[in-house]
């Protein structure tokens, strides 16, 4: 199967665990590119793989009259966007839009980038699709240790015998774009003129509980846990339970270094 599609359909079927556990998790962390868009007088927002909508509240804060349209390639995603908001939905492929040339003054692109097989034709889609002046925001992790707890996963998995994850590597190109330097270089080879472009460490502090819950419903786990046959599934489950508990404290905390860039299409 093609592996965007294959992505598409993994994110429709987590889509209600991945708004109800990760998605107030993420969304703060996509926040800080909003300030540096300079959004308050525009018309017309993308939200290009806008997912959930869980940035919808915040682009509305930002741009109070923006006509805000969120675009996906999972249904599954948009139907909660539609049901939790009145975004106008589209469910498209970020290498090609839907959408005609310059129908958009500002476009925002939170943890989407790195899923898209070419990401280059995805900013070049997101140039044609912005009006002359336009701008762009985009959100990637930079270096992300991966949510506590990972590496007790993966040893576990690995000790049940659990198959690798199976997504296909071109929908996780993180490192095509973990630094400011690399993300303003696609901007650049897309026509997009860099304004700025830098990280932040950003910090979540989880419970053991939560943790197992995201990590069982969303997570690379999720994905290798069907991989096993009962009763090995549940004995995993359970001894990765009774490891994450032992965490505490420090071991719970999440800090991933986030990058941010804002570009503008030239006049
Ligand atoms: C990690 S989620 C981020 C969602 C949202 N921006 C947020 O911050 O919660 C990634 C989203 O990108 C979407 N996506 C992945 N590949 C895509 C593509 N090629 N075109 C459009 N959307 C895509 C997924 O369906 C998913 O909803």
């Amino acid at each position: 199967m093609d592996p965007s599609h294959q992505l598409s359909a993994e994110y429709t079927s987590i889509a209600e665990a991945y708004a109800k556990h990760w998605a107030s998790v993420i969304g703060p962390m996509a926040q800080p590119v909003l300030g540096r868009m300079a959004l308050a007088n525009v018309a017309r927002i993308l939200d290009l793989g806008s997912g959930t909508g869980v940035l919808i509240p915040a682009l509305q804060a930002a741009a109070p009259n923006a006509w805000l349209v969120g675009a996906d390639r999972a249904e599954g995603m948009l139907q909660i966007a539609r049901r939790t908001s009145d975004l106008a939905c589209v469910v498209t492929d970020a290498q090609h839009l839907a959408f005609g040339s310059q129908a958009f003054d500002a476009a925002l692109l939170a943890f989407v980038l790195f899923h898209v097989p070419d990401p280059s034709a995805a900013l070049r889609e997101v140039h044609r699709v912005l009006r002359p002046g336009g701008v762009a925001g985009t959100v990637t992790w930079g270096g992300d240790p991966g949510v506590p707890g990972l590496p007790i996963w993966k040893e576990e998995l690995d000790r049940f015998g659990a198959a690798p994850d199976p997504r296909d590597a071109s929908v996780m190109q993180h490192d095509r774009m973990d630094t400011p330097d690399k993300l303003a270089a696609l901007l650049q080879h897309a026509g997009l003129a860099c304004e700025a472009a830098w990280s932040e460490e950003v910090e979540y502090r989880w419970t053991a509980d939560a943790l197992f819950t995201v990590q069982t419903r969303c997570g690379v786990a999720s994905r290798r846990l069907p991989g096993l046959a009962e009763p090995e599934r549940a004995a995993c489950r359970q001894r990765v339970r009774e490891r994450l508990a032992t965490l505490g404290g420090e071991g719970l905390v999440y800090r991933p270094t986030v990058v941010y860039a804002v570009a503008r299409r030239p006049h």
